[in-house]
């Protein structure tokens, strides 16, 4: 598509047409399930308010909590301040706004009486607060009661908006099944009540600006996408580093580990981002029919393979940020014989015209030196350098670096010459950095999410072919593992994991990255 510049400096941009985070979204009821755990008091609860201070909620908003702690309307919303509190400050005239509408009904999830009772709840927010039979229901519980939660709520009429409203929607936390035949059961179940365009599968990467900043330099610009391709890049890299152990979340983490609770979502959703060819627009299916295609077109490792070009570790003890910290099977909650990975590394291929050849190199890890998430594109190398060995001993290859987190930003590294009257030439980096760019802040990731998924936005949200797509890569990892009695191997806490990691990228003659 050809645009001219007037274009570019007056309307929108074709390709960016679909984004419009700036309206207020309709009043609903937020109906949380899980709600007294810990991401509805430290992403949720303050998203919402931050939300409602920035009027990108209707007035009238209601958020009602749904769990199995025994507490009432009141405790709840005590519950709901602390946590905005602890989460920053509270702005007094949004909360004005949301105090009148909590309400909490507790029950268990598969209890026909909390539903019974939701109903009566939401019914009365309608007429007493306006929430115009509207209905964003979020599922945090744990993943073992999604369907029944839905199958409930669609037995008692709340998978539909009343009286006359616009909408009724279902988000839906990862992880989003345990393999490929369990996301299908699951996916087959909500396809019993739900039609596809009310699901919205949460992948929170997504509502990170960085993340979605991929797009706009790969396609508001002219000058990366021509070298974006296997004519100049020689590999890419994607790391996803947390300097975090488990924490308190053994009992999640063990069935999870590194592979389900990481690579089949955040790291496959950037790598996707990254490989994907040009959408026509940024509307919902331009974006994700090309996110399916590029995951679609990963090489699926074979059980061989799997043990070639895939490696699995577990952090022991060590020292990360200057303090002395446990080895994952001395955290509280893990078996002693357990088998659960916290380190992944992995070589990829995708078999299309734009990357055959280029291998993309994978890796998330706890316990590493730092948390950093980042892209790098290294490229190929000139096809002659005419400088003696010496003169660029310290010259490195060309990489563009898209940090994702923290440091958001973006870094060119390219060679230059070293002042002085010889000719030595060494990497030197250009660095954009969003702090010091922008004036604006940028959103939370919840707060860009839940406001899309009130305005019924899909498009950064997981669609049902992209989810399968993704386990279809995870699930040969997943079967070679359950087959291999042997534990991860180790690496010590704040390093960058095993040298079985290393060894794989030294067998192409390269390097991870030391950030
Ligand atoms: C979550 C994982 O999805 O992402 C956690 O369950 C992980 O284990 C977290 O720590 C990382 O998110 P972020 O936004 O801190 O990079």
């Amino acid at each position: 598509m050809v645009v001219s510049p007037e274009r570019l400096a007056g309307a929108p941009h074709p390709l960016l047409e679909g984004l419009d985070a700036g309206r207020a979204a309709a009043p609903a009821a937020v109906v949380i399930f899980g709600a007294s755990g810990d991401l509805t008091s430290r992403k949720l609860m303050p998203a919402l308010q931050a939300l409602m201070a920035r009027q990108q909620l209707a007035p009238g908003t209601s958020i009602v909590g749904v769990g199995r702690s025994d507490l009432d309307h009141e405790d709840f919303r005590a519950r709901m301040r602390r946590a905005v509190e602890q989460a920053g400050d509270v702005d007094e005239r949004a909360w004005a706004e949301l105090e009148g509408g909590f309400r909490y009904v507790s029950g268990g999830y598969d209890d026909g009486t909390t539903y019974k009772v939701l109903d009566e709840v939401v019914g009365d927010l309608d007429r007493e607060r306006g929430t115009a039979g509207n209905r964003l229901h979020y599922l945090s519980t744990p993943p073992g009661v999604f369907a029944d939660v839905v199958r409930r709520l669609g037995e008692v009429g709340l998978h539909r908006p009343a009286l006359g409203g616009e909408f009724a929607r279902v988000v839906i936390e990862k992880p989003f099944g345990r393999d490929l035949a369990s996301a299908e059961a699951l996916d087959a179940a909500l396809h019993e009540v739900l039609d596809e365009d009310q699901l919205y599968r949460i992948d929170h990467y997504l509502g990170k600006e960085t993340v979605q900043n991929v797009l706009a330099l790969r396609f508001a610009n002219s000058i990366f996408e021509p070298v974006w391709n296997r004519r100049y890049v020689d590999s890419v890299q994607i790391t996803v580093a947390e300097s975090e152990g488990v924490g308190h979340r053994a009992g999640f983490y063990e069935e999870a580990g590194a592979l389900r609770d990481i690579v089949q979502n955040h790291l496959l959703q950037v790598l996707a981002l990254t490989a994907m060819e040009p959408p026509v627009s940024m509307s919902p299916q331009g974006i994700r029919d090309e996110k399916v295609k590029a995951l679609g077109a990963v090489d699926l490792l074979d059980a061989a393979e799997v043990s070639a070009e895939v490696v699995r570790a577990r952090y022991r003890g060590g020292w990360v940020g200057g303090a002395e910290v446990p080895g994952y099977l001395d955290e509280d909650g893990v078996a002693p014989d357990s088998r659960t990975e916290t380190y992944v590394a992995m070589r990829l291929r995708i078999d299309n015209w734009r990357w055959a050849g280029v291998p993309f190199y994978l890796r998330t890890g706890k316990r590493l030196p730092k948390r950093m998430t980042e892209v790098a594109l290294q490229f190929s190398g000139v096809p002659h350098l005419p400088f003696a060995p010496t003169q660029a001993a310290e010259l490195g290859p060309n990489a563009l670096v898209l940090r994702i987190q923290p440091d958001e930003g973006i870094t060119l590294r390219f060679g230059a010459k070293v002042p002085g009257q010889s000719f030595d030439v060494r990497s030197v980096s250009m660095d954009f950095s969003y702090g010091a760019a922008f004036l604006e802040e940028a959103p939370e990731a919840y707060e860009r999410l839940l406001l899309d998924a009130l305005h019924g936005d899909p498009t950064l949200f997981i669609r049902t072919d992209e989810v399968r797509q993704a386990w279809r890569i995870v699930q040969p990892l997943l079967d070679a593992w359950a087959d291999d009695p042997a534990p991860p191997v180790d690496y010590d806490a704040g390093t960058w994991g095993p040298e079985e990691a290393d060894r794989l990228l030294a067998a192409d003659g390269r390097r991870w990255r030391r950030p």
